[in-house]
């Protein structure tokens, strides 16, 4: 693998490497001291042109639990906001020695465009509707070892609630629980469905009373406000009343479902229920197993066959 993009360009038997690798990297993670060397002399920068806290974080950590060294760049104090264009900021920043760049931009394509400026492997950590590669992988991760599914998915029944229409997240997700088998659900109103699923491995409902007491996993989208620049829904009190996760419908899941988020969550819209107070709620599991699941990408991209064996000094 010599970059991540996509779901697509990973492929099943990617997939499968990746979740196997995250968990010896979750291994990793449980001892008392959570660092190897595999990635020394390695340098990671992670370049953000959109907002994020658990991606840009759990990114940071995963390289540094690997031994690599980090570079962060802020939009908010580079020479961007003196006009540096995007091609000139990537050839600065590569030119001091960089074999990693993890991006998060608000437009969509803008890994394909990098990874053609620079020899460094890419990631998308984001990049406008499109896709977000990490996020389905550690989404992945959580609904294997939590439903203990190490063989993939099949006869599992995922519905994914809310706007789909701007959701790089759902995007990257219906394709990566898609090709491990799962049967995939998408649940939201026309207004906030995009304008043609032709091709997408998925059936519809309109109302998640339709899924909420038949599926293994619920998982809630957020709603991307800052995205919609007309009214796509009557009101948000009508949005939770037909797609929200109220306690009543919380009491409907059945025992062994799931319930995730990508984070952050409208609490009050479409999280009307305290994630805190379910009990099959792997929401924060999700964020943990974000570090552990970017560790595996970031040595899959960067690192050599022995290089986990040992402990960082
Ligand atoms: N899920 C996700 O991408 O969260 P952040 O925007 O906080 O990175």
């Amino acid at each position: 693998m010599k970059h991540l993009r996509s779901i697509d360009e990973l492929g099943v038997a990617g997939l499968h490497r990746l979740l196997d690798l995250s968990d010896h990297m979750a291994e990793i993670n449980r001892r008392p001291v959570p660092k190897v060397p595999a990635l020394r002399g390695k340098t990671v920068v992670s370049l953000f042109f959109e907002d994020s806290t658990r991606t840009r974080l759990s990114f940071e950590t995963a390289a540094k639990r690997l031994s690599a060294d980090t570079m962060t760049f802020s939009v908010s104090t580079s020479s961007v906001n003196k006009g540096e264009s995007l091609r000139d900021t990537i050839e600065t920043v590569a030119a001091m020695g960089v074999d990693a760049f993890v991006v998060r931009h608000k437009s969509s394509g803008v890994p394909w465009q990098i990874s053609n400026w620079t020899d460094a492997a890419v990631v998308n950590a984001g990049d406008g509707w499109h896709e977000h590669p990490t996020q389905a992988l550690l989404d992945c991760y959580t609904v294997r070892t939590a439903l203990n599914r190490p063989d993939g998915f099949n006869g599992l029944h995922i519905a994914i609630v809310g706007d789909i229409k701007h959701s790089r997240v759902a995007r990257s997700n219906v394709w990566a629980f898609a090709a491990l088998g799962a049967r995939v659900t998408l649940v939201a109103p026309h207004t906030l469905l995009p304008p043609s699923l032709e091709g997408w491995p998925v059936d519809v409902a309109h109302h998640i009373d339709d899924v909420v007491d038949r599926v293994d996993v619920l998982y809630m989208l957020r709603m991307q406000r800052e995205r919609m620049h007309e009214a796509l829904v009557p009101s948000l009190r009508e949005y939770t009343s037909r797609f929200g996760l109220t306690p009543d419908r919380a009491d409907r899941l059945q025992a062994h479902a799931l319930v995730m988020h990508p984070g952050p969550m409208n609490r009050g819209v479409e999280m009307a229920v305290d994630p805190a107070e379910l009990p099959g709620s792997v929401i924060t599991q999700q964020v943990t197993n974000g570090v552990s699941v970017r560790m595996a990408v970031l040595f899959d991209l960067l690192g050599s066959g022995s290089g986990l064996a040992g402990e960082a000094s």
